[in-house]
């Protein structure tokens, strides 16, 4: 745990400083700290989850040379810094590893030459890794430490042919958000510090390296690769891959890089990219990372996506052919403007980067796709944060946490960080009206650009430019409940959704009387009409109801990981085991967390579903990824499996329909739907 002061003259310099804050007591009068000024003060940048001192030493750029192997499963070469040294006391660099192996570590001297340092690697902790302590008392302005990965990083995912789409060639990835990049490469591992980099990169001749950085779509293949990132990034934004990759244009400044077989259908399904970058840029400004290219993973991908700059990652489970859930390249692409441009200092500030990006996603999708699509989406978002707080530790229910409150990063709550921080800029863009509120938020992307943003400033920041500006549309009051309080202020706007009452009357009629809605209807739902069609029903319903719905609309094995994602839980606690094959088949095959973790914690609530789960686990483990593995397994450690295998549940409170609750906490609470 680090804690460090920043002196004021620093923090000013480093873009850290609360802006607008008065000095106090100031004897001087008021005009000598005009306004638009920062003011001088102190702000304590705490970063519990990284060992780095940017008090004192910060890096300026970073340079790799790196030799990728694929029979070893490692990384190796070096990792050269420049460094800018802010404390003149300081006497060593402090860097985040986890399992790599330091085989040297040298200084630049004065006189230019490379001489070798003395340094320490402590004991792992559990979730910081190891602290890497070089003695630097003569401040190189550059030093270089040579290395090597573990095949078990947790940044890095190593593939073997088997698990690709093609079967021929292996391939590698890295996931370096939230502190997975000191698992391949020794580094301050902090996104309060910005540095550009540059890699050399050498791998098997037959696999196309990619990184964060300048990917040139014409590259030649032949094992020798080299990249530059002229922009500065924060630590998490570093990313590689490497396998059998092919890229496609979508447009001028746009395109698709992806296995040979995957490449055509991820055109078609983000065909739309370069659109979104221009709506992007007319809301929000200049797009300021040169090309934008998508790179499409193997399923195992943890996440959805991860907005690594200039090539985001993506799951291929959004290819679904019908373009209903590209709302992620939307998101993805917004965290061009919030995080990668104006990124959190901290991870507890997480929803600065989440929250605004969702919101920015909803716009684009509702430029791109409607009003009526957006708020389908919204309406699933914030249906996740009614149902979830129904559980949440309070505490985990702010915007803004405070120490100690996240004790692994990985375990963030979305609904907070992502629907929570939406519908507050939601609530916002209602009270000041759209063209006040987008002409703020654009003039935040500008004031801050490429620097770390605290939650306090922030509040600064809305504040001085959006509600002393615009008097009497919102207390501070309100943005103090909203931010620093739990759960979801009254205040909160409301969505309405036209499509997602008609399928709300589906279900409660289905559930009613048991006739289900023609296909005429169903046939044109989109993924998230059905995500809503699900999400809506009781906990659990009898096994013949499920049989029903499968034999009409053909659930079990969908192709569809969202509707997945809701249908085996639902038939798992229903007992509806005909589903168990294709979850089986499911489970093995995805590897992305937020898809599969409802199913397993659905199975480990049965003695017979814990089984299987274990069993499924067993088999589909060398495919998952390390983040994965992990969530897994603590789901299976931490079951309470009650007695009795997968039965339905019998007629109670169990079964009572969901209220369509997503519509706004304060909503009247309707009479359960009948479901005898
Ligand atoms: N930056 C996140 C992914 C992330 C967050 C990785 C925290 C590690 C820690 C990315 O932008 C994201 O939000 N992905 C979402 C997709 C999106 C459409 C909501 C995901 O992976 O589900
Ligand atoms: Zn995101």
């Amino acid at each position: 745990m680090r804690k460090m002061l920043l002196s004021a003259s620093i923090a000013a310099a480093l873009g850290l400083v609360a802006v607008g804050c008065e000095r106090s007591p100031s004897p001087e009068p008021a005009s000598s700290t005009p306004a638009t000024q920062p003011a001088a003060v102190t702000e304590a940048i705490t970063d519990e989850h990284s060992y780095a001192e940017p008090g004192k030493v910060r890096t300026t750029d970073l340079a790799l040379d790196l030799a990728v192997d694929f029979d070893e499963k490692t990384l190796s070469g070096t990792a050269t810094y420049s460094l800018e040294w802010l404390d003149r006391n300081a006497g060593q660099l402090v860097l985040d590893t986890r399992d790599i192996s330091i085989h040297k570590a040298e200084g630049l001297s004065a006189e230019g030459e490379w001489t070798a340092l003395e340094f320490a690697l402590a004991d792992k902790d559990p979730i910081l890794g190891s602290k890497l302590t070089i003695q630097a008392p003569e401040h190189p302005t550059q030093v270089r430490v040579t290395y090597t990965t573990s095949p078990e990083a947790s940044g890095l995912q190593w593939l073997e042919p088997s698990m690709t789409e093609g079967k021929t060639s292996p391939f590698m990835f890295s996931q370096s958000q939230q502190i997975h990049a000191r698992s391949w490469v020794p580094l301050q591992d902090t996104p309060s510090i910005r540095f550009t980099y540059s890699a050399k990169v050498k791998a098997p001749k037959d696999a196309m390296v990619l990184m964060s950085a300048d990917n040139d779509p014409a590259a030649a293949r032949d094992g020798d690769y080299t990249f530059k990132m002229p922009q500065k990034i924060p630590s998490y934004l570093l990313a590689i891959a490497a396998g059998d990759l092919v890229f496609k244009p979508l447009g001028e400044r746009s395109g698709v890089w992806a296995e040979p077989a995957m490449v055509d259908k991820a055109v078609a399904e983000f065909a739309d990219t370069e659109k979104m970058i221009d709506t992007a840029e007319q809301m929000y400004g200049p797009y300021r990372w040169g090309r934008y290219d998508l790179l499409v993973l193997p399923p195992s991908f943890p996440y959805g996506g991860m907005e690594n700059p200039r090539l985001t990652f993506a799951t291929p489970t959004v290819i679904v052919g019908d373009k209903s859930l590209v709302s992620l390249v939307a998101h993805e692409l917004a965290h061009s403007w919030s995080g990668n441009l104006v990124t959190f200092a901290t991870d507890k500030d997480a929803w600065l980067n989440e929250g605004f990006t969702s919101y920015v996603e909803n716009r684009l999708v509702e430029a791109l796709f409607g009003k009526e699509q957006a708020d389908m989406e919204t309406a699933i978002g914030r249906a996740e944060v009614v149902e979830e707080y129904k559980t949440l530790d309070p505490k985990l229910q702010r915007l803004a946490l405070k120490p100690g409150d996240l004790a692994n990063p990985d375990d963030s709550s979305s609904a907070t960080v992502y629907q929570k921080g939406a519908w507050f800029l939601s609530f916002l863009e209602q009270r000041f009206g759209r063209e006040v509120f987008d002409s703020w938020l654009k003039g935040y992307f500008d004031r801050h650009a490429f620097q770390s943003m605290t939650t306090a400033k922030l509040v600064e920041d809305l504040k001085q430019n959006l509600l002393a500006k615009n008097p009497g549309k919102v207390t501070d009051a309100e943005i103090q409940e909203w931010v620093y309080g739990p759960g979801i202020p009254a205040s909160a706007p409301r969505v309405e959704s036209r499509k997602f009452s008609t399928v709300d009357a589906a279900r409660i009629a289905w559930t009613g009387s048991g006739s289900l809605p023609d296909k005429s209807i169903t046939g044109a739902w989109s993924t998230q009409e059905w995500v809503r069609f699900l999400e809506g029903m009781p906990d659990a319903l009898k096994p013949e109801q499920l049989r029903q719905l499968d034999e009409a609309y053909k659930l079990t094995g969908t192709p569809n990981g969202e509707i997945a994602q809701r249908w085996y839980p639902l038939a798992e606690r229903s007992g509806y085991v005909e589903a168990r094959a294709e979850m089986g088949k499911f489970l093995e095959r995805v590897g992305r967390r937020k898809l599969i973790m409802p199913t397993y914690k659905a199975l480990v609530e049965t003695q017979g579903g814990l089984a299987f789960a274990q069993q499924v686990f067993a088999k589909a483990k060398p495919g998952y990824h390390p983040i994965t593995t992990g969530s897994v397994q603590e789901a299976i450690a931490n079951a309470k499996p009650k007695a009795d295998p997968a039965v339905p549940a019998k007629p109670g409170p169990a079964q009572t329909a969901k209220v369509p609750e997503t519509l706004h906490p304060s909503d009247p609470v309707p009479p359960p739907a009948e479901t005898e």
